[in-house]
């Protein structure tokens, strides 16, 4: 297999950390490593392999040695200005921030469901928001059998989502100190606010769930709608997600569907107290599914229960995947 020389960018933060642990556990064949932040760790060391590397700070040279493919995890104004420098030296990006997501030229991937999308990039590739990771593993098979119509979100989503300032504030908000990054506490607490509020009146979290399900699934049409709430949950989003199908559908078929699609770890046996939880998927790439049941309501819908790791599956997992298949292309 072809050795690639790769770069991780926010290689210091919450989400750039897993990429180093998952590029570790998933062996990518990887010839130089290097990994870069901003001046305030410029100079720190990471350990990747077993080995000692020296944090470089992200400069507009840092992509003037070859390097073929950088996992970006630094923030959205740091994608803006440094993926396209990067992809002007034909580097591939594999930006993890909310930048390109939505960008026409740009593929929106999860391996899962639409690999076919790397194929027309322009050497930047997004990585979709991590609540919209784990829904689409469970939506597409779905999709694809039953067509659906509309979609209803509503997320409980983990305080690593908000990176390391997030962790910290439930981590000393439970010993009573006052938050710094959300604007509310979030020890005994549940925050319908992720992210900044938009005219429309929906955070922009909830839009990118919508918009982004639209650009995944192939379907600009579709009917989509979201809450999300941060919780007190340091790891692991849990989702409810409730679906209406253009067509009909047996249970037991569903079920087997949902057994059977790509990357779903099906725990539905409410019976003996078994549905997914966040303490159970840390840790894990899979997306678990449980709690099905006919939404009896409409002619034809099912409500889930949907969680996996956020900062895996949900960001650095489904990076390295998209490196892994494009590491497969250029054999
Ligand atoms: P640094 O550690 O030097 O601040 P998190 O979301 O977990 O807080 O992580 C953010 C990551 O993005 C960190 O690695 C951080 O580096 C990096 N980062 C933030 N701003 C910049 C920037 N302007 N240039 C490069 N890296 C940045």
């Amino acid at each position: 297999m072809k050795k690639i020389n790769l770069a991780v960018v926010g290689a210091t933060g919450m989400v750039g950390r897993t990429f180093l642990k998952v590029l570790e556990e998933r062996q990518l064949p990887i010839e130089n490593f290097y990994v870069m932040a901003s001046s305030r760790s410029a100079g720190s060391t990471l350990t990747f392999n077993g080995k000692e590397y020296v944090v470089e700070e992200l400069t507009e040279h840092s992509f003037d040695k070859p390097i073929d493919i950088a996992l970006f995890s630094a923030g959205g104004g740091t994608s803006e200005k440094f993926a396209p420098i990067a992809a002007a030296h034909g580097c591939i990006v594999i930006d993890n921030s909310s930048q390109w997501r939505m960008d026409p030229e740009v593929p929106l991937v999860v391996p899962e469901v639409n690999p076919e999308d790397i194929a027309w990039h322009k050497n930047i590739i997004a990585n979709p928001n991590c609540s919209t990771i784990q829904a689409m593993v469970a939506l597409k098979p779905l999709d694809d059998k039953y067509k659906i119509k509309r979609v209803v979100y509503s997320t409980y989503q983990a305080v690593s989502g908000a990176g390391l300032a997030g962790w910290k504030d439930l981590e000393n908000g439970l010993k009573g100190e006052a938050p710094k990054k959300f604007p509310h506490p979030i020890a005994n607490n549940c925050l319908p606010h992720i992210d900044v509020f938009l005219d429309n009146g929906y955070t922009k979290e909830e839009m990118k769930m919508v918009n982004e399900t639209r650009k995944i699934l192939h379907n600009d049409q579709m009917r989509v709608t979201a809450t999300t709430v941060r919780v007190p949950v340091f790891d692991c989003h849990s989702e409810s997600i409730n679906i209406e199908f253009e067509k009909p559908f047996e249970m037991d078929e569903l079920l087997e569907t949902l057994k059977n699609a790509p990357g779903v770890v099906l725990q539905n046996n409410s019976a003996e107290n078994e549905y997914p939880l966040a303490v159970d998927a840390a840790g894990h790439d899979e997306v678990f599914i449980g709690r099905v049941r006919r939404d009896e309501s409409v002619e034809s819908g099912v409500n889930i229960w949907v969680v996996a790791d956020n900062i895996r599956k949900g960001a650095a997992t489904n990076a390295v995947q998209i490196a892994e298949e494009i590491i497969k292309n250029m054999q």
